[in-house]
């Protein structure tokens, strides 16, 4: 046992939550940097460069220059040992961006400094709402002209509802972006443009009165003294205590681009983020220091390597370790199985694992076996909670070329939801078969898994269908009489529960004001 706390003390694993361009990938590459496991940061991503992310798997993945799937990175960083989970972002956002956000103990939010808080920042951090997650925060492009520091932070207190504790503050900004003061530290360090590609030697001065500060940046010495003094009047001190319980996040100010600032972030995480944290399931909270060895799968990826038509289960280890060879048991199969071949993700590249524990994250093959939410213990009948679906947000009627084969599509689509790929839902009214996703390159997707995968040539079709809200009542009366007036809205899901189809919002919270008694719920455990 002692011998695991070791480990689980060293762990941290996070994800970083962000709107389309506001600089998630280039942080990734400079945290990666930090790291030591790119030797020169910018092989992410090569939109332009024509270099694929060492995440980039699929084909559709290189074509597209983006990264479909969340994949995983692990590297030292100090003492710590940094688990950082990638949440597909841009057309490739989908609902495993969501469910990834419920397997890591903290969250960094990037922000783009010239736009503010964003779409889909606000969406995710209503995911990370769920558990309370903590955020740290990362003000990003400061090399370019930005929104006011102070009303930046107000706009993520009002609109994300969670206090902000400014831990840098910028110096400048744009062609005139000079550095931060580090609040905590008491020492400016100073931005030198043009050394993105590589770890700096900063130079840190020492002291905000120092006079050395004056002749390194002129005038702008003494109005970031005069700024200051504003500052600490109108924020908040940081506070662990709150960080940890997701009311309050700490700010931090810089340049991805740039590599000023990404150190900052990563100090923070190692210094105040959580180690991995006890988990909740049905039966009693699981501590990662527990002995015996446990996790859950919470994204199934199909097709990594094309040359096998294998599907990999992501899963994070909650307790115990995880040894080559050993025996798991499937809980939900109430089955064990060996697992001889599981995989670690160091820096994107796809180990063997010979050792793991938790908060980190191992890659299961599997042959259908294995579903998101699933839970693998050693022998204690456990199942890990708050793993759960999400209310997709776009809808297609999805509709075969052949309509011989019914069945097979059916089945195609309840497999492909069971995987989390998307959703599927029966109006109970037609025979109609809805397609629901969380992100549009979904749909795509399933349509070519379907004719790869089970020979079925589908296409879709416009639906007018906004939202979708699980429902439930506990008085059966209640329910069956919703059931009735309701049926056209009505439809049942992959697992065939019960679900409210709403043409618009507006529609949706007239039903919601009219049968107060019955739940809509926006998540569903499976
Ligand atoms: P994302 O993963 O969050 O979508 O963002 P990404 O890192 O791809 O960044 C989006 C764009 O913003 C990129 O430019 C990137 O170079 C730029 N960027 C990121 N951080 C900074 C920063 O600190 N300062 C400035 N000025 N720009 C930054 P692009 O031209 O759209 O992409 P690319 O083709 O160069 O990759």
């Amino acid at each position: 046992m002692s011998g695991n706390k070791v480990e689980v003390d060293k762990r941290r694993t996070f994800a970083i939550i962000s709107h389309p361009d506001a600089g998630k990938t280039t942080i990734t590459e400079k945290v990666l940097l930090f790291g030591n496991a790119l030797q020169k940061a910018g092989t992410v991503k090569g939109k332009k460069s024509g270099q694929h992310a060492k995440s980039d798997w699929m084909e559709m993945e290189k074509d597209r220059g983006i990264s479909i799937t969340t994949s995983v990175m692990q590297f030292p960083y100090n003492d710590a040992l940094v688990n950082l989970l990638d949440t597909p972002g841009h057309e490739d956002f989908s609902e495993d961006t969501y469910r990834t956000l419920t397997a890591v103990d903290s969250c960094l939010m990037v922000i783009d400094s010239a736009k503010g808080v964003e779409q889909r920042t606000i969406k995710l951090m209503e995911v990370t709402r769920l558990r309370d997650t903590p955020i740290v925060t990362f003000m990003n492009k400061l090399d370019r002209d930005i929104r006011d520091p102070l009303e930046l932070m107000d706009e993520v207190e009002q609109v994300l509802n969670i206090a902000c504790a400014p831990i840098t503050w910028p110096i400048g900004c744009g062609k005139e972006f000079k550095g931060v003061y580090h609040l905590l530290r008491d020492e400016v360090i100073l931005y030198q443009s043009g050394q993105g590609h590589t770890i700096q030697d900063s130079k840190i001065i020492k002291g905000l009165d120092n006079p050395e500060l004056d002749d390194a940046i002129g005038t702008y010495a003494a109005e970031v003294r005069e700024e200051l003094e504003l500052v600490l009047g109108a924020s908040n001190e940081f506070d662990l205590e709150l960080f940890l319980a997701g009311e309050l996040t700490p700010v931090f100010f810089g340049t991805a681009l740039g590599n000023f600032g990404v150190d900052h972030i990563l100090d923070g995480i190692v210094q105040w983020a959580p180690k991995p944290q006890a988990r909740e399931t049905e039966v009693r909270d699981v501590q990662p220091e527990d002995e015996k060895f446990s996790g859950f799968v919470f994204k199934i990826q199909a097709n990594m390597d094309p040359k096998h038509r294998d599907r990999v289960a992501f899963m994070r280890i909650c307790s115990g370790r995880y040894e080559q060879g050993m025996k798991m048991h499937h809980v939900r199969l109430g089955k064990d199985v060996n697992v001889s071949d599981a995989l670690t993700f160091m820096a994107g590249d796809r180990n063997r694992a010979e050792v793991a524990y938790p908060g980190d994250i191992i890659g299961l093959h599997n042959h259908g076996t294995m579903r998101i939410g699933d839970t693998f213990t050693q022998g204690e009948k456990l199942r890990f909670t708050g793993i759960p679906n999400f209310a997709p947000e776009m809808f297609r009627r999805i509709r075969l070329k052949d309509p011989l084969k019914q069945k097979q599509l059916l089945k195609g689509l309840v497999q492909l939801s069971e995987e989390g790929a998307v959703q599927v839902f029966r109006p109970i009214d037609s025979n109609d078969l809805i397609v629901g996703a969380v992100g549009v390159l979904q749909f795509e997707v399933v349509v070519g898994r379907l004719k790869s995968e089970y020979k079925v040539e589908a296409i879709y079709e416009a639906i007018s269908v906004s939202t979708a809200r699980w429902v439930y009542c506990d008085d059966e009366r209640k329910l069956e009489e919703f059931r009735r007036k309701c049926s056209t809205n009505l439809a049942l899901d992959g697992g065939d529960n019960l679900t409210y189809i709403a043409p618009t919002m507006v529609n949706l919270n007239l039903s919601m004001e009219r049968y107060p008694d019955i739940k809509f719920a926006k998540t569903r455990e499976n």
